[in-house]
């Protein structure tokens, strides 16, 4: 099937790795033009070598801090100034540290604030003034499964990408009219195979403090499909949202997760 987004101009945040990483090398063997925006310029060099390999039709790094709004307009003015507009863009950073509530800071609740629902907004209101005027564009944001149904350890950053799934409808019913579609992936426990995966900056860098060995055993034990996920099988859903597949999909929030939660 064809999916239309052959030299699209596709800005993945986050792209350096893990979930990000996935997405970039899916955009490249669709043949797209990619901007990889991250944080981390060294790996982001490491995955848009990958990318070339892959096909992308284009690829370049953007380092930028998504929870700068300067940054931010930066990244966008290279898009444009490199593809000549941006048609898709996937906001896929995001950041938790797994802690039980109470033994959080302020500190800790701001920097989740920041980097999973202020990035977001950043990326998204540059993005909407482009794509606007073009009357067409696709955005996908990578929320969580932790945004669906209480997760311990996970509060701030679950009520977040809560509001991440709300901002995104709302977004979705404002923009449909210029022909716009805004969309929400769900992660389940998603987990590199290899440490080439993921970056310094990586939450996953420790795997073993995000869960042990024997948490991710009895975590794919608990699924209805008996094993965690792979950033591959996130890809594959946000390609098919920012594609001509999914034409007639908006304001849609889809778990990726072996079915742990099951939202109808
Ligand atoms: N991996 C999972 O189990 C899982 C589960 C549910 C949801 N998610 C979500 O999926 C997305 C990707 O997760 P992942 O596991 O690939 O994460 P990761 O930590 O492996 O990668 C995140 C990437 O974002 C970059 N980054 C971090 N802060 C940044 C900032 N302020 N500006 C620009 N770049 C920044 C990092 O350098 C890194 O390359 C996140 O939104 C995360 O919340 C992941």
């Amino acid at each position: 099937m064809e999916l239309g987004l052959k030299n699209k101009a596709v800005i993945v945040t986050g792209g350096g790795s893990n979930i990000g990483r996935a997405i970039v090398l899916a955009f490249a063997r669709e043949g797209a033009k990619i901007t990889l925006g991250d944080i981390d310029a060294a790996q982001a060099a490491v995955v848009a070598e990958e990318a070339r390999q892959a096909g992308a039709a284009a690829v370049q790094v953007a380092t930028c801090d998504v929870t700068d709004m300067a940054q931010v307009e930066a990244m966008f003015k290279q898009t444009v100034d490199a593809y000549g507009t941006v048609d898709v863009l996937v906001n896929n950073v995001g950041w938790d540290k797994l802690m039980f509530f109470t033994q959080t800071t302020p500190d800790l609740w701001e920097k989740i604030i920041r980097v999973n629902f202020v990035g977001m907004l950043n990326c998204t209101y540059t993005a909407l003034k482009i794509m606007a005027p073009n009357n067409k564009g696709a955005i996908v944001s990578i929320s969580s499964d932790a945004s669906r149904q209480g997760e311990p350890r996970e509060a701030v950053y679950g009520g977040m990408k809560a509001a991440v799934n709300s901002f995104m409808k709302t977004i979705a019913k404002e923009n449909g009219r210029n022909g716009i579609r805004c969309n929400v992936v769900c992660p389940g426990v998603t987990i590199p195979e290899q440490t080439a995966e993921v970056g310094a900056n990586s939450m996953w860098v420790n795997k073993d403090s995000m869960f042990t060995p024997e948490q991710l055993a009895q975590i794919a034990k608990s699924l209805p499909l008996k094993k965690v996920g792979r950033p591959e099988d996130v890809a594959g859903a946000v390609v098919f949202l920012a594609s001509e597949a999914a034409g007639h999909v908006t304001g849609q929030v889809l778990s990726v997760s072996g079915g742990y939660s099951m939202i109808g």
